[in-house]
């Protein structure tokens, strides 16, 4: 339908007039990773050139990010990971945080039942039982083809060697300053002022990764590791034991699939709500010619809106680990559902977020993981969202072993008990308990087209993860942008509650905006706000490689 209105006011100006060109971001003939840095793509790529495959570059550039990207990248948080090999498997591995033996439901709250505010974001009690040294081994154990030790000694060197302040680093790092000296009891690596292009050397962290290389998971779950890492939780008032790590195990999931036109997307399952979310949006826009309405255009911007209003009433009500809750999964995600909660809606009119049921909080996360795409010379492909949750985590640094303890805890409902306007108990799918996963938006996500590999992606973002990967899959589908300019275009977000569209700032047209204004939507438009930071990788037609790395943050693809 595109091309046709092109073509046809093409010929109505009787100018002779070409497709306008598309920016592309790089593009490679083999392979391809894209992730929050340039060293830890690099360093990726380079296991991709010694032979490995997606699974040996996962461990190297997810404990690259580690080292380089301490905001996100981590050893002291969790994520998940969907693949799909050369052959169509598909799978998903979850190695979220989970929550430790000692914690309980009503741990934040004082009593009075109020949420202490910080209690569950700043410091030691906000530590879930971290994850990743459990997961990246898991994924070795299972398809791994390269040696720990060849895949782990680029990054060691790095540790050792360090890596250069970016500007935007610079700046996240100051802002930070009195969050550290609240979170520490000691003066931490990060509390001074670095300046763009120092180098700072993590020397304590590479230690820890060289026993972990020497020894395996077991040194950060059993050994001397997991020891100074309890000693230092302790001496700073928290409740994680030996015996939590010990028993942390990452699992395999199955992952969320589901159709969209010719397309077949395969994202993350629960405990994420990142595959169902995306599930349930996309089967109710699905009927509805975005093409035709146009990108960031009032109709557009209104079916999304509404599509996202419903399934984020449905996320905080139905959703949590599902070793621990029921979910109606397959009802949640199938296509009837999803378009009869459409039904109510209107072009004439937002539907208020108060008559829309489910759940009865607002959604509030942090939005500081990070995401990375891969793709192997072997075709293998791998979508990875990792987080410690907050930008730093907890601010909590052990300094002995070198990284950020992650506030994942934050991420469950600290007070899911009361009852909203329609008398639904909420949330409680998400309460604590001890050894739950705590419910995520994480969405790495992987795209098929014809049987084919298609496109690979994710972002950070909290809770706009579900909305920015959305938006990305659409530019590139719907709107015909190639990949870098799907990761580019100017993003918006709705979720339910608070009743508002969020956009970028600067990016949408006023009078688009008064339009909708006029039709009852509310809106933010925050002068910093940045909606997720997006790694994508597209397969174009003859096969070639196309990454789309975010301008919004540090973010870089490298590939051959
Ligand atoms: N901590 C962010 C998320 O898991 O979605």
């Amino acid at each position: 339908m595109k091309k046709l209105l092109l073509f046809l006011s093409c010929s109505l100006v009787l100018l002779h007039c070409s497709p306008p060109k598309k920016t592309h971001g790089l593009t490679t003939q083999n392979a391809m990773i894209v992730s929050a840095r340039a060293e830890a793509s690099q360093i990726g790529v380079a296991i991709l050139q010694q032979g490995g495959n997606a699974f040996d570059a996962m461990v190297a550039t997810e404990l690259a990010l580690a080292v380089a990207y301490p905001y996100a990248g981590n050893i002291g948080g969790g994520g998940f990971m969907v693949y799909r090999k050369n052959d169509g498997e598909i799978g998903a591995l979850d190695y979220r945080e989970k929550a430790p033996l000692a914690a309980s439901k009503n741990m934040y709250l004082d009593h009075n039942e109020e949420v202490i505010p910080g209690k569950s974001t700043l410091g030691a009690l906000s530590v879930g039982v971290p994850g990743t040294i459990a997961g990246v081994f898991e994924v070795h154990r299972k398809f791994g083809t390269l040696s720990i030790q060849e895949i782990l000694s680029p990054v060691i060197a790095l540790a050792k060697r360090g890596v250069a302040v970016t500007s935007k680093q610079a700046h996240r790092i100051a802002n930070y300053q009195s969050a550290f000296l609240e979170a520490n009891k000691d003066s931490i690596l990060f509390q001074k002022e670095w300046k763009e292009n120092d180098t700072i050397r993590y020397l304590a962290l590479a230690e820890t990764l060289t026993r972990i290389q020497q020894k395996g998971a077991k040194e950060f779950y059993k050994g001397e590791t997991a020891k100074r890492l309890v000693k230092f939780m302790q001496e700073n008032g928290g409740i994680l034991t030996l015996e939590d790590l010990e028993k942390y195990e990452p699992k395999w999931r199955k992952p969320i699939r589901f159709s969209y036109d010719d397309l077949n997307i395969i994202s993350m399952s629960p405990p994420s709500s990142g595959g169902i979310c995306l599930a349930q949006i996309m089967n109710a826009i699905e009927p509805f010619p975005l093409n035709e309405y146009g990108h960031n255009s009032v109709k557009a911007i209104q079916v999304i809106t509404e599509a996202e209003r419903r399934s984020y009433a449905d996320r905080s009500f139905y959703l949590g680990d599902p070793d621990f809750v029921s979910i109606p999964q397959e009802a949640l995600i199938s296509k009837e559902y999803s378009q009869k909660r459409m039904a109510n809606f209107s072009f004439e009119k937002a539907t208020p977020s108060s008559e829309v049921s489910h759940g009865n909080i607002q959604i509030i996360e942090s939005d500081e993981t990070t995401h990375y795409s891969i793709v192997d010379a072997f075709g293998n492909a791998i979508s990875v969202t990792t987080t410690i949750n907050g930008g730093y985590g907890s601010k909590l640094y052990c300094s002995d072993l070198g990284f950020f303890l992650n506030n994942e805890m934050d991420d469950f409902s600290s007070k899911p008990s009361s009852s909203n306007m329609f008398g639904l108990v909420g949330a409680k799918a998400n309460e604590i308990a001890p050894e739950k996963r705590m419910l995520s938006s994480m969405t790495p996500t992987i795209i098929e087209k014809n049987g084919q590999l298609y496109m690979i992606l994710g972002t950070p973002g909290g809770s706009t993860i579900i909305t920015s990967v959305l938006q990305t899959i659409l530019n590139v589908h719907e709107f015909d942008m190639s990949m870098q300019e799907a990761v580019n275009a100017a993003r918006f977000h709705h979720q339910w509650l608070p009743d508002e569209i969020q956009l970028e700032p600067n990016s949408f047209s006023s009078t688009v905006i008064e339009k909708l204004k006029s039709l009852n939507y509310q809106f933010t438009e925050s002068e910093s706000l940045v909606i997720g930071k997006v790694a994508a990788i597209l397969v174009l037609e003859n096969g070639t490689l196309e990454g789309g790395a975010d301008k919004r943050g540090d973010d870089a693809a490298a590939g051959f």
